[in-house]
């Protein structure tokens, strides 16, 4: 069956829960062990100290460790990406600090693309430095092989631990290569210093791109953007094989940093309409970008529906990777800041608010919110101008979405 099937009922016992047909919210911290022995083994496989014997399962402990709602929204969650395991975490954010922290030590070097989401950069930038963590870069467009040589070059070559990547990047949906960013892992790995691959996927969600069917080893989402979908719960994950997601629970439990019941029974709703709600909103997206195409005062459209052979490896990879142009949509308007918040201020439908993935469609002006803390020079490189506004479609009619960009692109002098 298909995961949009599966996703009301799959890993949940009603009978362990008197007939509910729906989990309840095991608001609880700790949970009774029917024996100490039963205590015992399972504090053992927790901590690792033994395998697991032929069809036993990881007895429920303590809310830190695991809880019914989380552990049924992580098996929900490995059917989108067919992954063997999970792990959730109280944001995004914490997702991808465990991940950084699990799999990177004093001295290693990491390298990413550019550009990825403010707080990755901001973490990976500033904190991870303090740890002795060593930071090298790549731009969209750079072929592995060329990447391969800087990092060669670089004299730290022998450090590089992980390669991590965002794509399609924000705001400007460009694309990197998955499977291109595994080859330069690849070359890098050796036995007993295997290089990793992340990926942050949240802007496709876990629908529209597959990250680990072209050669990831970990998958992150802000959970917070289309899983959660109705803009009211911080959350992330991370998905990959047993043996990582094992390493990244480990470090989550002593972290602290998982998410709490209630945010996973929140979460496990929300899966019940993600393929229902993403659907909409592509085909939403498709009408909107197309109306923008077409506007007098709009000068760029950046979406990925807009990709033609003739932009060759991005269209390449857009056909690779990507399952449909997905639902954010950026443009200029003709003009600068003054014309952008002008739109902006127009608006009556949708909503001036950053995040993505919502139900409702939100704006945004790159440049003054969500990239401000980007370098001036670099944010101009990346084409992330004071005359950019970011589009997140939702799930509303998409004749009302159009009427409302058009009223308010006509509000611009
Ligand atoms: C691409 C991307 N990754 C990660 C995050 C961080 O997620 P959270 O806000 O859930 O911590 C965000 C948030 O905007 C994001 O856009």
């Amino acid at each position: 069956m298909r995961p949009e099937s599966l996703m009301m009922s799959y890993g949940y016992k009603p009978e362990l829960s008197e007939g509910a047909i729906k989990s309840p919210i095991f608001q609880t911290s700790t949970f009774v062990f029917k024996t100490a022995e039963e205590g015992k083994a399972f504090f053992e496989l927790a901590y690792g100290h033994r395998a697991m014997e032929e069809g036993e399962e990881l007895g429920l402990i303590y809310s830190r460790i695991n809880n019914p709602d989380l552990e049924i929204l992580e098996n929900r969650l490995c059917l989108w990406d067919e992954a063997e395991a999970c792990a959730v975490f109280e944001s995004g954010m914490s997702a991808i600090t465990t991940v950084l922290l699990e799999f990177l030590k004093p001295g290693d070097l990491l390298l990413i693309s550019t550009p990825i989401y403010g707080g990755s950069d901001h973490f990976i930038r500033k904190i991870l430095p303090k740890f002795g963590i060593q930071v090298a870069s790549f731009k969209v467009g750079q072929q592995p092989d060329t990447v391969i040589e800087q990092v060669k070059n670089s004299g730290m070559a022998d450090k590089l631990a992980m390669v991590y990547i965002e794509t399609p990047a924000n705001p400007t949906n460009d694309l990197i290569d998955i499977a291109g960013s595994k080859k330069i892992a690849d070359y890098f790995s050796k036995p007993d210093q295997p290089v990793y691959l992340a990926v942050d996927n949240t802007y496709m969600g876990p629908l529209w791109q597959h990250p680990l069917k072209h050669g990831a080893d970990l998958v992150l989402y802000s959970a917070t953007k289309y899983i959660g979908g109705h803009s009211d719960v911080i959350a992330g994950a991370c998905l990959g094989s047993h043996a990582l997601i094992k390493r990244v629970k480990g470090l989550r439990t002593f972290l602290g940093n998982m998410a709490g019941p209630w945010t996973g029974w929140l979460l496990l709703r929300s899966l019940e309409t993600l393929k229902a709600r993403m659907d909409i909103q592509a085909f939403n997206a498709e009408r909107v970008a197309a109306f923008l195409n077409t506007h007098p005062k709009v000068e760029k459209v950046y979406y990925l529906g807009n990709l033609t052979e003739a932009d060759g490896e991005q269209y390449q990879i857009r056909q690779r990777q990507c399952y449909t142009n997905g639902g954010m949509i950026s443009f200029d308007v003709k003009g600068g800041e003054k014309e952008a918040f002008k739109f902006l201020n127009s608006l009556n439908l949708i909503q001036l608010a950053v995040s993505l993935g919502s139900t409702e469609s939100l704006a945004e002006h790159p440049a003054t919110m969500t990239h401000v803390d980007v370098d001036p020079a670099h944010r101009k490189e990346l084409s992330i101008t004071e005359k950019m506004i970011r589009l997140s479609i939702g799930v509303e009619n998409y004749h009302d979405i159009i009427s409302d960009i058009e009223q308010a692109l006509a509000c611009i002098d």
